[in-house]
């Protein structure tokens, strides 16, 4: 059906007369994000995203509903891999060819059943809503670890990390990825005062002294704590505290590092 509408009915114009075949992968699926100063770099805790907007993955594709980190399917051993075959060829390529990459590189990574990782996307920038647990996890200021990247001395910065987990889940509008409403009252954002609990406003308007709904995904609860359970228990305690008409939100964020699945049979 995808050759017949890209092929003869011509649905992407010019761009379509010529199709490359992969591989499919099966596996998990994992976010890789580094901040490099075009030599150097510095690896964020590996995280993974939500997509889907139900529990168990189902439901149709979001921009995430939830993420957390440190993500255990990306093992040392697989982080090696990774740095090896995919991070620092990308670097020294892009280095040997006159234009350093310096910044954020995101790699989207799949971890095959036996452990390989592939490169399924690069984005040139942190990830939402991987950014949401990772920055509770910088021990260090987030100025200090950029300008140490601009100024191409990344290899002196001392990285810091909490030795802790985040989890995040996001509070979207009833209808959302579909046709959501706008302009609903947010409850119980004063209820909020635990300083490893952070609210990220995404789709949210000032109504007066109070919030509304102004997006799909409107809040972010972000908490950090010592362990990846003590995490979820914290976020989801938050997560609760906050209410509008129509709020939904995944109840498993976190739940695959503990029983981790490979991604769902082929259609
Ligand atoms: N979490 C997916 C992305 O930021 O692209």
């Amino acid at each position: 059906d995808a050759i017949n509408e890209i092929m003869v009915q011509h649905r992407h114009g010019s761009a379509g007369p010529t199709i490359v075949i992969e591989e499919f992968l099966t596996g998990q699926e994992a976010s890789f994000i580094v901040i490099t100063d075009g030599q150097h770099f510095i690896d964020f805790p590996a995280s993974q995203d939500h997509k889907k907007i139900f529990d168990g993955d189902s439901g149709p594709n979001t921009g995430g509903m939830g993420a957390y980190a440190p993500a255990p399917v990306v093992t040392s051993e697989i982080r090696k891999k990774t740095i090896d075959r995919i991070i620092l060829p990308t670097l020294k390529g892009m280095a040997s060819e006159g234009r350093p990459y310096l910044g954020f590189l995101y790699a989207g990574l799949m971890i095959s059943p036996a452990g390989e990782p592939f490169l399924l996307e690069y984005n040139c920038r942190l990830g939402d809503p991987e950014t949401e647990v990772l920055l509770p996890l910088l021990d260090c200021d987030l100025v200090d670890l950029v300008e140490a990247a601009l100024d191409g001395r990344l290899e002196d910065f001392k990285p810091r990390f909490k030795q802790k987990s985040a989890v995040c889940v996001v509070l979207a509008s009833l209808g959302y990825p579909g046709e959501y409403r706008k302009g609903d009252r947010i409850f119980g954002l004063e209820k909020i005062n635990d300083p490893s609990v952070f609210v990220y406003h995404a789709g949210t308007k000032k109504d007066g002294d109070h919030f509304v709904t102004n997006g799909g995904r409107v809040l972010v609860v972000s908490a950090v704590a010592d362990s990846l359970q003590l995490a979820i228990d914290k976020a989801y305690e938050n997560v609760k505290k906050i209410s509008w008409e129509g709020v939904q939100w995944r109840k498993d964020v976190g739940g695959k590092a503990s029983s981790p699945s490979s991604s769902p049979p082929i259609p």
